[in-house]
C-alpha cells in the first residue's frame, strides 16, 4: 500500500487547494496508536465526536464534552507527524453565540494543537463560521445528516431527498461563503452530493455521499470492524478486527483456565538476569 508523500503537515489552505484534484483521504481517530497507523496514509485525521459512541458507549454524540474532545485531541496529536488534525466541536460548545464558539474553539486549538475545528450546521451556523475564520480559526463545516441534531432531524435518516435538496445546497453554499475551508457531506443522495460538489469552491468530504466528492471520511472503528453495534449502509468493512480480537480473548481465557498460559517461556527463572 502506498503512503502519501507530504513535505510537511498540510494546512487547511492546502486541503482547500485540493478541490477537484486527487481525492482527499481521511479517517477518524481517538487514540495515539491508531493515529500512528493512519498518519502516513491520511491527509487529515478527524477527532470526531463519534468518540462518544465508539469508545465511551454513549447512545449518541450529545453527551460528548469539550474536555473529552481535548483529551482525545491531545492523544491523537501525539501520533501524528504528517497528517493534519481536525477536532470536532461537541454539542453545546458553539451554538449559543459566536463568542461561545470562539472561546471553545480557541481552547481546542491551543490545548490540542489541532489545525482546524469542525462544527455541524449550514445556513444557521454561517455567521459563527465567519466569526471564527475571521479570528484565526480554520473551520471545516458539516452538513446533511448532522448527528448532534438527531432529535430535531428525527433520527439518522438520509437528508436532502426531493425538495429538501435545495435547502442542503443552500447550507453548503452558506458555509463555503462564510469561509469554511472544506465541508463534510453526510448521508445524502449521491446525485445531490455531486451537485453540491459542483456548486461550492471548497472540497466536499463525503461520508455516505458520493464517490464524486473531493474526499472521503469513515469512522475508523467502523471500517476496521471494531465497532459492530450497527453498520450504516455507507460503511465498507475493510477488516474484521472485532471478531479477531474476540477470538484472541476467548483463546486467552481458555488457556488461563487450562493453566496453558503462562507457558515456561513467559515466566522467570531464579537464575535469569533482572530485566
Ligand atoms: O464524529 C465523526 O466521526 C464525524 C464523521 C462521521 C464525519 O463527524
Amino acid at each position: 500500500m502506498s503512503a502519501i508523500a507530504h513535505k510537511s503537515v498540510p494546512l487547511p489552505d492546502d486541503i482547500r487547494a485540493r478541490k477537484g484534484g486527487v481525492p482527499i483521504v481521511s479517517l477518524t481517530a481517538y487514540t495515539t496508536p491508531m493515529a500512528q497507523l493512519m498518519d502516513a496514509h491520511c491527509d487529515f485525521v478527524l477527532v470526531g465526536d463519534s468518540v462518544g459512541m465508539v469508545l465511551h458507549g454513549l447512545e449518541s454524540t450529545l453527551g460528548v464534552t469539550l474536555e473529552m474532545m481535548i483529551l482525545h485531541g491531545r492523544a491523537v496529536k501525539r501520533g501524528l507527524s504528517r497528517a493534519m488534525m481536525v477536532v470536532d466541536m461537541p454539542f453545546g460548545s458553539y451554538e449559543e453565540s459566536r463568542e461561545q464558539a470562539f472561546r471553545n474553539a480557541a481552547r481546542i486549538m491551543a490545548e490540542t494543537g489541532a489545525g482546524a475545528v469542525k462544527l455541524e450546521g449550514g445556513v444557521q451556523m454561517a455567521p459563527t463560521i465567519a466569526f471564527l475564520t475571521g479570528r484565526g480559526i480554520p473551520v471545516m463545516a458539516h452538513v446533511g445528516l448532522t448527528p448532534q441534531s438527531i432529535n430535531t432531524l428525527g433520527g439518522y435518516k438520509v437528508q436532502g431527498r426531493g425538495a429538501a435538496g435545495e435547502a442542503l445546497l443552500a447550507d453548503a453554499r452558506a458555509v463555503a461563503e462564510a469561509g469554511a475551508f472544506s465541508v463534510v457531506l453526510e448521508k445524502l443522495p449521491a446525485a445531490l452530493a455531486d451537485r453540491v460538489t459542483e456548486a461550492v469552491d471548497i472540497p466536499t468530504i463525503g461520508i455516505g455521499a458520493s464517490a464524486g466528492c473531493d474526499g472521503q471520511i469513515l469512522v475508523v472503528d467502523d471500517m476496521l470492524g471494531l465497532f459492530t453495534a450497527f453498520k450504516p449502509k455507507f460503511v465498507k468493512r475493510y477488516a474484521s478486527l472485532g471478531d479477531e480480537a474476540e477470538a484472541a480473548i476467548a483463546t486467552y481465557a481458555a488457556e488461563v483456565r487450562a493453566r496453558a498460559f503462562p507457558a515456561p517461556e513467559h515466566v522467570f527463572a531464579d537464575t535469569e538476569p533482572m530485566k
